[in-house]
């Protein structure tokens, strides 16, 4: 692995700018819409799997600072590939290009979307198979025993790309690498490390991952090494598909589907309760007291009162929902434990060999000391009561808008929207649950299922107009109650 000269350029070549038009154009960039300067680009250090042959991979890290009211600036990571020539193949991934003294215009890409760089990336962790191996500058790949890679796989950008990037090693691998990033400990990473060195066959197995230190000495985690779960069907998409086959049988019941979903929700609830439960082993956990509740009360019903300014509509159910949240702060205590803190059915994926639970980084919005921060398990199973309400509503809205003006057929599909929700709902708790959950988390997971519909009306009044009476129905059914 020699150094290539490509590696020698600095970005101080690469107009800043560059960076603010290509963010623009990514999928990954939470800041779209919002006006930004980028503040600083730096090039944190060349990937050491290099060769003569390809590119120079080097890893930068594109600081932001937002221009309106909200603020604040964010970190990006934007790995790059380095070309003396023109790499048509890569013109979707071009960011830009500087011309070097004595050689011409050097082209810049996103590695991400770059099979040659992709392959400096794997031959870095192959390399790493037995002590961390650092690059010239600080990149640092580091290996658990256990999994052989194969270093001659192709790679590909995976399709599903949201929050972060994902590239697939052949059938075997899968890196996803973190866009948005702060210093510290990555929970996605540190959560697999634990499951997998308890020998979890709920999570995906981490092989290795990436980190750099800065000259703080702050270490960030950058990328994630896992195995590639070859068998592995989206639960939110599997869910869709039941909902579809009960909505197509017009008179039978969700129990006499042959897409019933009831059995893989309980086995969802399962899986859930086995990751809880090691999470509660391997990270730390503990009871607090009344002060707690109260604060995770108060929490609560601030995001109501920041909420209602967004959606009067939530106005009319409003004191139902503050008397939720006055159940929990008069608890004498909640249990607290490392949990998954974003999960959904779209965080779940349905194998050949059962359930596994994907994606642990946390909810993206928050920061990353709060998305480490021990809270309650319920939080997360009030993640999926919501998705389960979801999964039979936007399936409903789609065919509603099929059959427009018949109100009769209306009626039957939210009818049988509630029915499915209700029964897979039910299923999944009472398999998480090991029966009926206790009174103190019958209040704890009633407040977080409102807590999040409220969020809910939120994000969808933003984002989904059309949309925002899902968690507004589930708002008034908690009215009701
Ligand atoms: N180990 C894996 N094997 C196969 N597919 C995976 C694996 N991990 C994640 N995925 C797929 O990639 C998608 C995105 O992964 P996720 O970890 O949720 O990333 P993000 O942080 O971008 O949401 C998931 O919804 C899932 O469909
Ligand atoms: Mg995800």
């Amino acid at each position: 692995m020699s150094e290539n000269p490509l590696d020698r350029p600095t970005t101080d070549h690469l107009d800043p700018q560059v960076f603010v038009d290509y963010l623009e154009k990514t999928r990954w960039f939470g800041g779209k819409g919002r006006p930004f300067e980028v503040t600083a680009v730096h090039r944190i250090g060349q990937v050491p799997g290099c060769v003569d042959a390809g590119p120079a991979v080097v890893d930068h890290l594109v600081e932001l600072t937002y221009g309106d009211a909200e603020g604040g600036t964010e970190t990006y990571q934007v790995p790059l590939a380095f070309y003396v020539e023109a790499e048509s193949r890569l013109d979707h991934a071009f960011v830009g290009w500087w011309e070097e003294p004595d050689r011409g215009w050097v082209h810049a890409y996103d590695a991400l979307h770059d099979r040659e760089a992709m392959a400096c990336w794997l031959r870095s962790f192959v390399a790493a198979a037995d002590d961390a191996v650092s690059g010239p500058t600080g990149l640092t790949f580091h290996r658990l025993p256990g999994h052989e890679l194969d270093p001659d796989v192709t790679a590909s950008l995976f399709s599903g790309e949201q929050s972060n990037s994902s590239v697939k090693f052949g059938e075997d691998s899968i890196m996803k690498l973190f866009r948005k990033v702060t210093p510290g400990a990555n929970p996605d990473v540190t959560v697999h490390r634990a499951l997998t060195g308890a020998g979890s066959t709920d999570v995906a197995a981490l092989y290795g991952w990436m980190s750099w230190t800065d000259e703080q000495g702050e270490e960030y985690h950058l990328a994630m090494l896992q195995q590639f779960l070859r068998t592995a069907t989206d639960g939110w998409d599997l869910a869709l598909t039941s909902v579809r086959d009960l909505f197509a049988e017009g008179d039978l019941h969700a129990h006499e589907v042959g897409g019933d979903f009831a059995g893989e929700s309980e086995r969802l609830g399962l899986t859930l309760r086995v990751v809880h439960e090691l999470l509660r082993e391997h990270f730390p956990a503990e009871r607090r007291g009344p002060e707690a509740t109260r604060a995770l009360a108060g929490a609560m019903r601030a995001r109501l009162d920041a909420a209602l300014e967004v959606v009067p509509e939530l106005a009319q159910h409003a004191d139902a929902l503050r008397a939720a949240y006055d159940r929990v702060a008069a608890l004498d205590g909640v249990d607290v434990q490392q949990v998954h803190g974003d999960l959904h059915l779209g965080q779940t994926l349905r194998t050949a060999k059962g359930w596994k639970i994907v994606d642990f980084e946390g909810e993206p919005a928050k920061p990353l000391h709060e998305r480490v921060e021990p809270d309650s398990p319920w939080r997360d199973v009030a993640g999926m009561l919501r998705s389960f309400d979801y999964a039979p509503r936007v399936v409903e809205k789609q065919s509603v808008d099929l059959a427009e003006d018949d109100a009769e057929a209306a009626a039957q599909l939210a009818y049988r929207a509630e029915e499915w929700a209700h029964r897979n709902r039910n299923h999944f708790l009472t398999a998480y649950a090991d029966g009926e959950p206790s009174d103190e988390a019958k209040v704890l997971l009633a407040a977080y299922v409102a807590d999040k519909a409220v969020y809910e009306t939120v994000y969808e009044t933003r984002n989904r107009p059309g949309w925002v009476s899902i968690p507004l129905e589930a708002v008034a059914r908690i009215g009701a109650a």
